[in-house]
């Protein structure tokens, strides 16, 4: 039988949401008068996720779909609408409640933000860049912050003279390679990477795909990788989720899911055409027709519905449930049958 601790779905979890909702409300004009019901923005819809330690879960899905705003739930940079979320052992938010020692959180739980020009202060040095999440670190002194900084720059390949840079002073590659740092600085045990590779070369993603790979066996780091890549989150997750407009559709084992995608909306995704370059097998460049549902009057029923090739009308009407298709392997589609 399968050791416990090596099977990336029964291994024992780190981060738990439990029907995560995160709603944005429509900002109009004020009027007192107005019998206008409030509309929201249903960015994150109900999402339920597990996170073994040490492994990697990966969130693909289109531009939209949500997945920033799942990481801003889960570091709590955009308070939940309501679910709950667990975190090494503690629930800290139970509903619309967060029950959370935020220090520690942030000691623990780090983030990479999609855009490094928009995440680094452009009037900080390197040095202090990668000092700001350890400063707030209860018994730490100034000369064990320097020295944290310093075996974080040295981990992502970069020397003591980068320290004294400004962001404007790196290239792309290094500047992601600082933002990595910041986040690895405190000894975080899980980490949310969004779009690690995405604004990079191919030859620089490479390297900064390696780097997380060396990064995570050194730190013993757990990651939620954020991406539209199939290759990124094959070549470094163990576990999928398919995001589609605020859903879970499809989640299970990577390797399964992208050897035998079930979800027609994964399907559609993973069986692309075969392409030279397979660093290229982008979201951004899949064409599903149809549009992309509006966030604010989403379809009824399966939001895919109106660009599935497998519709009926039950699709139209009820929204199906994730359920269990293969070992491990879960699809939220009334017709899955017709993708066997
Ligand atoms: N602060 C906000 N206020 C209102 N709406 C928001 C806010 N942030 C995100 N949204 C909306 O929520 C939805 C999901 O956005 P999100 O940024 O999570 O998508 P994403 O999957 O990360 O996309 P991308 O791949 O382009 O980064 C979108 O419709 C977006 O317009
Ligand atoms: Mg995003």
């Amino acid at each position: 039988m399968e050791n416990d601790s090596t099977n990336p779905l029964t291994g024992k979890n780190i981060l738990v949401t439990s029907h995560l909702k995160k709603y944005y409300p429509i900002r109009r004009g004020f009027n007192p008068f107005s019998r206008q019901k409030a509309k929201f923005i249903h960015a994150v819809d109900d999402v339920s996720i597990t996170v073994p330690r040490g492994k990697t879960l990966a969130i693909l899905g289109e531009s939209g779909c949500g997945k920033t705003t799942l990481a801003r739930a889960i570091t709590l940079l955009a308070p939940p609408t309501s679910g709950e979320i667990s975190f090494d052992g503690k629930t800290i938010v139970d509903g619309k409640k967060a029950d959370v020692n935020f220090k520690k959180l942030y000691r623990d739980m780090q983030m990479v933000f999609q855009d490094p020009d928009s995440s680094l202060d452009p009037r900080l040095k390197v040095r202090d860049l990668v000092a700001e999440p350890c400063k707030g670190l209860l018994g730490v002194s100034r000369s064990e912050v320097d020295a944290m900084v310093m075996k974080s720059l040295k981990a992502v390949g970069l020397s003591a003279e980068h320290a004294e840079r400004l962001p404007a002073q790196l290239s792309g590659g290094q500047k992601q390679r600082v933002a990595i740092a910041r986040a690895v600085a405190p000894q975080p045990k899980l980490v949310i990477l969004d779009e690690p590779t995405s604004a990079l070369d191919a030859s620089v993603q490479a390297q900064i795909l390696n780097l997380l790979v060396d990064l995570q066996r050194n730190y013993n780091l757990t990651y939620v990788l954020i991406t539209h890549n199939i290759s990124v989150a094959e070549y470094l997750s163990d576990l999928l989720i398919v995001m589609y407009a605020g859903n879970i559709v499809e989640q299970g084992p990577t390797a399964s899911i992208i050897a035998k995608p079930r979800h027609p909306y994964t399907v559609t995704l993973i069986a692309s055409a075969p392409i030279p370059n397979p660093w290229k097998r982008n979201l951004l460049n899949t064409e599903i027709k149809g549009e992309v549902p509006s966030a604010i009057n989403p379809p009824s029923g399966c939001k895919f519905n109106p660009r599935c090739p497998y519709a009926t009308g039950v699709c139209a009407k009820e929204d199906p449930e994730l359920r269990e298709i293969s070992p491990g392997q879960f699809v939220s589609c009334h017709n899955v049958e017709k993708t066997a």
